[in-house]
């Protein structure tokens, strides 16, 4: 190991270099503008895999964008390791509160700023460099394929699909990834659970077009009005979703994992100060780490409808919209939540008006070991290169395919990720601290070098 990590250490400047590189290319999967940057990210991939020492490099197109698939198996008796990541990006709007242009990455305060800087290339990219530092230095021990898609941020769509056809191909004895973030740089932790997604879109019709707000308004409905009203009625006074059985399934946790997660380390002065707010607010009976880990969410992402130019306009619009996401944790269902806020939805609309529910993407949640093999691999790596055991966390956020990889290769994921709540991804200036990726590039061997030896031979 201690070659691997000189190698590492010797080639920082390079690594950082080329994965400046890879954040250059916008590959923003949302937006078909971008179609042939997200091309160029997979080909970029394909080839620093290739470079790198895996074998089988294979760009796999889907019916959206491409899947980049690689290779090396040392010898079959050996575990295998599938790593999974994304190498597209969330869109980088609004573009004017960016300090930097989002797609020219620059070096500051020894964070890299750039979409997808950490979400997820640079932590893709970790895996690359850590799998080319293991090669170059005759140090893996176990087989690893590598499967990174460019769909992620928009459902993963057709990575199903792929996944369902090319089982052999997939083959593998645990699932890594790093999508995730951890507590603190000295407060490491690997995530065990995520939440599902339902995901809708909302269009209210009042008449039949838009209208003279003194000619008509007070004797027809306002459909954004409605809207409002119609989403207010969605939660309690005690933040509590009001959708009839929307919590049927949701499993409680036992009061001891609750204490547990109570002891990680956190501060609620420090969170409030972060995102200059003077309080927060969630579900009675619930901390802030509950609310956006083991309890289920309903957050609007975009509401709009009327006249939003400049000055004003007298107007009682036809239409109103608004995007909700629904985050869902064990034992809640995608398609089920989605059916029964369909139903609420339609039931809690005036005559006045005609709603349309259009369904996006969706996930399930997953709630990953912490006694198995891997997870073991994963503490034991984490806690050499952090000097500090890991604490197993539960995230707010989703990677839908961790609950497909299970349900159809039998397979659990290790979601060893290296970011920070405070990345900023999703979201303008968005980075990734150098130690983060360092450190990230100095795990993944150790994990490797661990699991093979608890695996051991077939
Ligand atoms: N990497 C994130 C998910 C994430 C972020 C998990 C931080 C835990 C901590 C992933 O790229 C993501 O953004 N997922 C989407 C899923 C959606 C587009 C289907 C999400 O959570 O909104
Ligand atoms: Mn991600
Ligand atoms: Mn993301």
């Amino acid at each position: 190991m201690k070659k691997v990590h000189e190698y590492i250490s010797g080639n920082k400047d390079r690594f950082l270099s080329e994965l400046m590189d890879l954040l250059r290319i916008p590959s923003v999967s949302a937006d078909s503008k971008y179609k042939g940057d997200v091309q160029k990210a997979a080909e970029f991939i394909k080839n620093n895999l290739q470079q790198a020492g895996a074998d089988k490099v294979e760009i796999c197109p889907t019916k959206g964008h491409p899947i980049v698939y690689g290779e090396k198996m040392i010898d079959p008796k050996l575990p295998t390791v599938l790593v999974y990541g994304h190498y597209d990006v969330q869109p980088p709007d609004p573009l004017d509160l960016w300090t930097s242009p989002p797609f020219e990455p620059v070096i500051k305060d020894e964070k890299i700023y750039a979409r997808g800087a950490c979400d997820d290339k640079g932590q893709v990219f970790m895996h690359v460099k850590a799998f080319e530092s293991m090669i170059k230095n005759d140090a893996l021990t176990c087989n690893v394929k590598f499967l990174i898609e460019g769909e992620e941020e928009v459902g993963s769509v057709n990575l199903g699909e792929f996944v369902k056809n090319n089982k052999e191909r997939l083959k593998a004895d645990v699932i890594l990834i790093s999508d995730t973030s951890m507590i603190a740089n000295d407060v490491p932790s690997i995530t065990v659970g995520l939440r599902g997604l339902s995901y809708v879109e909302v269009e209210v019709t009042g008449p039949n077009r838009d209208l003279h707000s003194g000619v008509y308004g007070g004797a027809v409905a306002n459909p954004i009005q409605v809207l409002c009203e119609m989403i207010a009625s969605m939660k309690d006074k005690n933040n509590h979703i009001t959708i009839p059985g929307f919590y049927d399934n949701v499993v409680e946790i036992s009061a001891d994992e609750r204490t547990q997660m109570a002891n990680a380390p956190f501060s609620l002065e420090e969170y409030k100060k972060d995102l200059g707010i003077d309080d927060v607010l969630g579900e009675t009976g619930f901390s802030t780490n509950e609310r956006t880990s083991i309890r289920p969410s309903f957050e609007l992402n975009g509401i709009w409808g009327g006249y939003i130019g400049e000055g004003a306009k007298t107007v009682l619009p036809s239409k109103a919209y608004a995007k909700i996401s629904m985050r869902l944790v064990p034992n809640q269902s995608s398609d089920e939540i989605t059916a029964l806020f369909e139903k609420y939805f339609m039931s809690v609309a005036p005559k006045s008006v005609k709603v349309k529910v259009k369904p996006h993407h969706g996930g399930e949640p997953v709630v990953t070991p912490t006694d198995s093999i891997a997870y073991k691999a994963a503490s034991k790596a984490m806690e050499e290169a952090f000097g500090k055991k890991p604490i197993p966390t539960r995230e707010g956020g989703s990677i839908p395919i961790v609950a497909l990889f299970e349900r159809e290769l039998g397979l659990k994921s290790v979601l060893l990720g290296f970011g920070l709540n405070s990345d900023n991804i999703h979201s303008p200036n968005e980075h990734y601290g150098i130690f983060n990726f360092m450190k990230g590039i100095e795990t993944i061997p150790l994990f490797f070098k661990y699991y093979s030896e608890m695996a051991g031979k077939k």
